[in-house]
């Protein structure tokens, strides 16, 4: 890993360099991206919007290290990614990312704390310190009443804070949430959303991909996909208390 020789005026989590995509089925090859330039630094809470089919699933697959681009650059935290084998991004998911999704994916045999202490399971982090820190990260949530519960024992709004505190408990550099109240009603997004803002106060780094422009309304910046391409890139009323003009 390199570092600069000045300190940096920006701490970028996320740079995208020309980042194209192209799907091959046959002969028939489909361009998703087309030339994504972007960065997000740390402790920004940007929001990803477009139409369906615009490309917010391509290029979540992308920033989450579970698909690489076919030309261009990621560099993830400094790291370029762009390039990675497949056991290298598994690597770097576990140590850099954590994950929201829709459908939440927990594993519905396994309590609330068995499922957050999974990521350190697979990072090594002995037993003991793996009881504390999702027992800590489950707290964080507001479910210390619900360490041992399962799954099909929490409500939807419960269990997606239960992946929220998974997405946490490895102390990720990224928090990546795609469509996160997708499958809640509104009382739960409405929860799940605020413990967003919580984590960004906090000074998380958080990217949310979603349809709904009132959930990213709550975001400090909107980024709009449109057949591939960025369109747009602006701060929200909201960030713009906080950033104060940053951009
Ligand atoms: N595996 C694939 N093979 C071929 N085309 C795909 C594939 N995945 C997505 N696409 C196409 O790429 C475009 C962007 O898809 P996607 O990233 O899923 O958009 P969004 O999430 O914004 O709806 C769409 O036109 C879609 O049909
Ligand atoms: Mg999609």
């Amino acid at each position: 890993m390199s570092n600069p020789t000045s300190a940096p005026s920006r701490n970028p989590v996320i740079e995208l360099d020309e980042v194209r995509k192209t799907y091959r089925s046959g002969t028939i090859e489909f361009e998703a991206l087309r030339g994504v330039d972007v960065t997000i630094d740390e402790g920004e809470y940007v929001a990803v919007v477009g139409p369906s089919g615009s490309g917010k699933s391509t290029l979540m697959n992308l920033l989450g290290c579970l698909d690489t681009p076919t030309s261009g650059a990621y560099r993830l935290a400094g790291e370029d990614v762009s390039t990675m084998s497949e056991t290298e991004l598994a690597e770097v998911r576990n140590r850099r990312i954590g994950f929201v999704f829709q459908q939440f994916h927990l594993l519905p045999s396994k309590s609330a704390w068995r499922n957050v202490e999974l990521p350190l399971v697979y990072a090594g982090v002995p037993r003991a310190e793996r009881r504390d820190r999702a027992r800590a990260a489950l707290t964080r949530v507001g479910l210390e009443e619900r360490l041992d519960n399962r799954p099909g024992e929490l409500s939807g709004g419960q269990q997606q804070r239960v992946a929220v505190a998974r997405a946490l408990v490895t102390e990720p550099s990224l928090i990546l949430a795609d469509e996160p109240t997708g499958n809640l009603d509104s009382s739960s997004s409405a929860d799940v959303m605020t413990l967003l803002d919580e984590l960004h106060d906090a000074g998380r780094t958080i990217v949310l991909i979603t349809h709904d422009l009132e959930v990213a309304e709550r975001a400090q910046r909107n980024v709009v996909i449109r057949d591939g391409r960025i369109t747009d890139d602006v701060a929200t009323g909201a960030g713009l208390d906080v950033a104060g003009g940053a951009r």
